[in-house]
């Protein structure tokens, strides 16, 4: 991401935080007596009233299933189903809402392709490449694809500020590799890889592209036709939205040709005991009845945020970004891990001679609240040779003035351990 908070002489761009966290009823209320910091949006983000009111809305005044009934509810709740899909796709840029399948997060979504893609494709002998800094919901389910179908997993190296080493990348991208999966943004490290060259890089030798997007879509413009990536994945709480439902998309050509990966209701065009023939997309892909309300609360997250604007977005969590990076650097003892040139709004670090665990929960007393651990990316932990970090996390309803917060909090804990 470009960071204009890196130039001094660049002003901080204009957004009303103040006035948009009116907007979280969570982010009023106090933890052990203290204003609450929320400083983990990577985790999950907070959810704005117009979702929480959304999802009350659908149950209180048109709770019904979708696809299914002739009455007036369920006609209701399927036009707000499917109009919340064609939010996704106007949110994506993607081509045709047919591209659209609904999930329950990122993790199910990579699922799918490994299940369906996956086991279509990749043989004995083939390979997938992935890199370093992945989630574990971008490694496991290709270790299980790779193992059942005698296939290779093979990683790409990353350097020690966390950033991907692109030439390795490239060379690894073989005769043998059958899909790149590579996430947008690092949840432990907040790189943000240069998925455009690792795109195209991987189709000029003909090998489809997932980018893993769980970190990206609540920061920064996300256009899967100008990427030009085969699979995009991510989850709604990660979008302000509810829990629960996520988006694989999927280039309409690919996804026409994968076989479906569960089966059951509203996935079907027929059935007898002799044969099955399946729905068109995206109902191929969502058997059973689906998340309704959360697919319509993650249609009112997507309006919640463009109101907002994406750029705006992620021109102000660059200057969070910028700021909270010279606060931690300035504290004795606290090593930051993850200073790629091009980051997100993530702040992973270790603190000399105190556990990961204790920094949190000394800050939670403070009610300020981060994540500490393996955040899910143990490989990541490996690399850098330590067991946790403590990683603040910032969304666009942050402020200047909790990045202080965080640093006196710190400030704190090295007196509790001194
Ligand atoms: N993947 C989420 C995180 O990074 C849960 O915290």
């Amino acid at each position: 991401m470009k960071r204009a908070a890196d130039d001094p002489n660049v002003a901080a761009p204009s957004l009303d935080v103040k006035r948009l966290r009116e907007d979280f009823p969570v982010l009023q209320r106090s933890v052990r007596g203290r204003p609450l910091v929320y400083l983990d949006s990577a985790a999950t983000t907070q959810k704005p009233r117009a979702v929480i009111d959304a999802v009350a809305r659908h149950y209180a005044e048109e709770n019904a299933n979708i696809h299914r009934g002739v009455h007036l509810l369920s006609e209701l709740a399927t036009t707000a189903y499917e109009s919340a899909r064609e939010k996704v796709r106007a949110l994506l840029n993607a081509a045709d809402v047919r591209e659209i399948v609904f999930v329950r997060g990122t993790t199910e979504a990579i699922n799918l392709v490994a299940s369906s893609y996956g086991r279509g494709r990749v043989g004995s002998g083939d390979e997938v490449l992935i890199t370093a800094m992945e989630h574990h919901s971008n490694i496991v389910p290709w270790q299980m694809l790779c193992e059942e179908m005698g296939a290779r997993l093979r990683v790409a190296p990353i350097d020690d500020r966390g950033a991907l080493d692109l030439e390795a990348f490239e060379r690894l991208v073989g005769p043998r590799t059958k899909l790149v999966a590579v996430t947008h943004v690092s949840n432990a490290l907040g790189t943000v890889n240069p998925v455009r060259e690792i795109v195209a890089m991987s189709h000029a030798r003909g090998v489809p592209v997932l980018l893993d997007g769980a970190q990206a879509v609540a920061h920064q413009t996300v256009d899967v036709q100008a990427l030009g990536c085969d699979f995009y994945a991510f989850s709604g709480h990660k979008l302000f939205g509810p829990t629960g439902i996520g988006v694989l998309y999927g280039r309409a050509e690919l996804l026409e040709a994968m076989p479906p990966w569960q089966g059951g209701g509203d996935m079907i065009a027929s059935v007898t005991f002799e044969k099955t023939t399946y729905n068109v997309l995206p109902y191929k892909f969502e058997a059973g009845t689906p998340h309704i309300a959360g697919v319509i609360g993650l249609g009112a997250a997507i309006d919640y945020v463009q109101s907002v604007g994406l750029d705006r977005i992620a021109a102000w969590e660059d200057s969070l970004l910028a700021h909270g990076t010279a606060l931690l650097e300035a504290l004795p003892g606290v090593r930051l891990v993850g200073t790629a040139p091009d980051k997100a709004a993530v702040l992973s670090f270790v603190l000399d001679g105190v556990h990961a665990h204790d920094v949190g929960t000394i800050l939670d007393q403070d009610g300020i609240a981060i994540r500490t651990g393996h955040h899910c990316a143990q490989p990541v932990m490996d690399r850098f040779g330590i067991p946790a970090t403590a990683r603040a996390s910032l969304a666009f309803y942050n402020t200047l003035e909790e990045l202080e917060a965080l640093a006196a909090g710190l400030r704190k804990v090295a007196e509790v351990f001194a």
